[in-house]
């Protein structure tokens, strides 16, 4: 085992208020960007998060350095893929401590040579902006690409990925990092059809967004389309169990239920190899893949414990 540091250039930011509350966080951002705080790196915009954000990304950081180094000789091309980017730093809202978000980690990550591409997809401009200066900035712009796109709009979307990625002969790492339970299945199908070769990590907003909107949801139809169109699944709601635990108030068994549906849509096409990972109480990264390699890899990935002290092993 080789011991490799995980660097998300951490710095102190000491413009963060690192006090603001939801009002006063309603009111300094905008998308979660802050209006108020630059980066200290670069003095681009950075994006608000929660101290548990950090998590996602050692996990995300992880799992890319295990897949790429891997895989890297079996296939001829290899592409992460990020649905929902943000700009590339975030800021801690507690500590005021910003580190690099998701994009930036991908692409400073030393398995990032094994790339054909990574491409980030965000539907705000200003989002896209900043990432791309970001990108730019250190020099990665003939492999690395943010693009303009809503995870509403599946078509677009694939109409990018098919001009960029090689449609039979790559494989793909698919990140879809939203705050809510708004992505609709459509888009998953569409990318698993359009690349064919594809690992999911999906963040499943079943901790704040769904938890939050159960009761209304099963007696409000248009509530409870948002959450069908999410899992590609019109039974949810229908189905005599569900509505028993619901009228129960099992909040807990209906969760476990609604991670089971979005499972079960994943298994009708063609993903079958399953982890679950629990962000504190806030939303599940889910990974979802087609062959047993791919979690196998997860597995190994997840065995590297979060520690704070940002310590990786590679094999
Ligand atoms: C949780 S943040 C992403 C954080 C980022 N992955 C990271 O960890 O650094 C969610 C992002 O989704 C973007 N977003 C919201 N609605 C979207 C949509 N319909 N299509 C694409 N992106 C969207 C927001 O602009 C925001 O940047």
């Amino acid at each position: 085992m080789s011991s490799s540091r995980i660097d998300l250039n951490g710095c102190k930011n000491g413009s963060c208020h690192t006090k603001c509350n939801k009002e006063a966080r309603a009111k300094l951002s905008e998308d979660d960007l802050c209006k108020d705080v630059k980066s200290v790196c670069d003095s681009l915009s950075v994006r608000c998060v929660g101290k548990w954000a950090e998590k996602k990304i050692y996990l995300l950081y992880q799992y890319l350095g295990i897949f790429a180094t891997g895989m890297k000789d079996k296939w001829s091309e290899i592409n992460y893929i990020e649905i929902c980017s943000g700009p590339g730093r975030c800021i801690n809202r507690e500590s005021g401590e910003e580190i690099d978000g998701t994009a930036l980690a991908v692409v400073h990550h030393p398995a990032f040579q094994y790339l054909h591409k990574a491409i980030f997809f965000d539907y705000n401009p200003v989002v896209v902006e900043v990432l791309n200066k970001r990108i730019e900035a250190i020099g990665l712009t003939s492999k690395a690409i943010a693009q303009r796109g809503d995870y509403n709009n599946p078509e677009s979307i694939c109409t990018i990925l098919s001009q960029q990625c090689s449609t039979t002969r790559s494989l793909n790492l698919i990140l879809i990092d939203p705050t809510d339970c708004s992505v609709p299945f459509a888009l998953v199908k569409r990318i698993k059809k359009t690349l064919q070769n594809v690992d999911f990590i999906i963040n499943v907003a079943t901790g704040t967004d769904f938890n939050r909107n159960i009761p209304m949801a099963f007696d409000d139809k248009e509530r409870a389309a948002k959450y069908e169109t999410f899992l590609g699944d019109t039974t949810f709601f229908h189905n005599a169990i569900n509505i028993e635990l619901y009228r129960n108030r099992d909040y807990s068994t209906l969760r476990n239920k609604f991670r089971e549906a979005y499972q079960n849509s994943m298994k009708s096409i063609g993903h079958t190899f399953f982890d679950l990972n629990m962000i504190e109480h806030y939303y599940d990264i889910l990974f979802a893949a087609s062959h047993y390699k791919a979690l196998e890899f997860w597995n190994k990935a997840k065995a590297i414990k979060y520690d704070g002290q940002r310590e990786l092993s590679f094999e």
